[in-house]
C-alpha cells in the first residue's frame, strides 16, 4: 500500500463526513446523490437528495414518472439537462438492462448524463470496482501533491492527474478510498484556506514544500460570462398569468416561463424600459454559470386571455417546472399582483 493511500484512508476512518448516502450501496440512491453533488455542495444538496428519493423511491418510479413531475422534483438545482438525463438514463435501464443498474464502469458511463467522474463514483462505491473517481476535490489534492504548474483542463495535466489517482487508489477499498480523497479535498486541502500545518499529507506535498499551494491548481482563465437583456411580461387576466414553455436550444428547454421580450444591447433594454407604462421590477441581474441575465418586470393586464396560450391560476405557477427565476420574480411582485386580482 502506498504511503499516500494509506495516509488519506486512514484520515477518512477517523473524519469522514456522516452523509445519508453513504449508509447505502444501493446504486440508484448513490447514482442521485452524484447527479445532485455535480449541481451543488453536500450541505445544500442533501434535502434535495431527500426530496428525489421521496418523490421517486426507485429507478422504476424514476422511469414511469412524467418528465413535468421530474423537473418540478429538480426545480431550484438549476441545470435542468441533469434531471432530463436522470430521467432518460432510468428509463433506457428499465429498457435495455431490464431494471438492473449496470455496474460495470463502461457501460455506466454510457447512460445519459453519467460522465467517467459519475460513472468511476458508482461503480468503486457500490460495485468495488477499482476505478479512480476524478473531481474538482480530487484534482485539487492531486495539483498540490505533485505541484502541477499547467492549468488542469490541459489533456497532458488532465492524463498526468488521473493516472495519479489510478495509481494511488486503493484496490480493496476503492469506494471509500474514492471518497475519502472528495473529503479530504473539501475539508482539509480547500480551495481557498488549505490547512496544511494540520495536513497528513503535508510532508509529501510538494506544493506546500515550494510554497505554491495557494497558486494550485492553475486553471485557465474564465470565459467572461455573455450579458442578456430581457422585459419580462407578467399578463394577467381574471386571476391566471400567462406562461410559455421554452422550446428545446433555449438554457430553460421545456420549462414554463413568463413571456419576455430579449434585446441585443442594454441601450435598446433601457428604451424599451422607458416606454414601458406598467415595470414593477425597474432593473435586476440573475445570475447563471454562463450568463448574466439582466432584466425588468412589467404587468400587461388582458381583458380577454389570448387563445392558444397556457394561463394558470398564481398558486399554481410555485408547482410548475420553471427556472429558480420565475419563484423570486413572483415573490417580489406578488404584492402588486393581489390587489390587481381583486379588480
Ligand atoms: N461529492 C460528490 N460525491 C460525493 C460523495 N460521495 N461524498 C462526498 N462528496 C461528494
Amino acid at each position: 500500500m502506498s504511503n499516500i493511500q494509506h495516509t488519506i484512508l486512514e484520515w477518512y476512518d477517523q473524519n469522514k463526513r456522516d452523509l445519508p448516502w453513504r449508509n447505502t450501496k444501493n446504486p440508484y440512491f448513490v447514482w442521485i446523490s452524484e447527479i445532485v453533488l455535480q449541481q451543488t455542495r453536500v450541505h445544500q444538496g442533501t434535502p434535495y437528495f431527500y426530496k428525489l428519493i421521496e418523490a421517486f423511491p426507485s429507478i422504476d418510479v424514476l422511469a414511469k414518472a412524467s418528465e413535468q413531475d421530474v423537473l418540478s422534483a429538480w426545480k431550484g438545482l438549476g441545470y435542468y439537462s441533469r434531471a432530463r438525463n436522470l430521467h432518460k438514463a432510468a428509463q433506457e435501464i428499465n429498457l435495455a438492462h431490464k431494471g438492473v443498474f449496470p455496474s460495470e464502469y463502461l457501460s455506466l458511463k454510457k447512460l445519459p448524463g453519467v460522465g467517467p467522474y459519475t460513472a468511476a463514483a458508482i461503480s468503486s462505491i457500490c460495485f468495488n470496482k477499482a476505478v479512480a473517481a476524478v473531481d474538482g476535490n480530487v484534482i485539487r489534492v492531486i495539483s498540490r501533491l505533485l505541484d502541477l504548474s499547467d492549468p488542469v483542463e490541459s489533456s497532458d495535466m488532465r492524463r498526468t492527474i488521473i493516472e495519479f489517482a489510478n495509481e494511488i487508489l486503493s484496490p480493496t477499498r476503492p469506494g471509500d478510498f474514492n471518497q475519502a480523497m472528495m473529503d479530504f479535498g473539501s475539508m482539509v486541502c480547500k480551495p481557498k484556506d488549505p490547512s496544511c500545518p494540520y495536513c497528513p499529507l503535508a510532508h509529501m506535498c510538494r506544493a506546500r514544500i515550494n510554497q505554491t499551494q495557494q497558486l494550485r491548481p492553475v486553471k485557465k482563465p474564465k470565459k467572461k460570462a455573455v450579458n442578456r437583456f430581457l422585459i419580462f411580461k407578467v399578463h394577467f387576466n381574471k386571476g391566471k398569468i400567462r406562461m410559455i414553455q421554452q422550446q428545446k436550444g433555449s438554457i430553460w428547454e421545456k420549462l414554463f416561463v413568463f413571456p419576455y421580450d430579449e434585446f441585443s444591447t442594454e441601450a435598446a433594454f433601457f428604451t424599451k424600459i422607458k416606454q414601458e407604462p406598467q415595470v414593477i421590477i425597474d432593473r435586476a441581474i440573475h445570475v447563471l454559470s454562463h450568463q448574466r441575465l439582466h432584466y425588468s418586470v412589467v404587468i400587461v393586464q388582458e381583458d380577454v386571455p389570448s387563445a392558444g396560450n397556457m394561463w394558470f391560476p398564481i398558486e399554481k405557477l410555485y408547482d410548475l417546472p420553471t427556472p429558480i427565476l420565475v419563484p423570486r420574480i413572483l415573490s417580489r411582485i406578488e404584492n402588486h399582483l393581489v390587489p390587481l386580482f381583486k379588480c
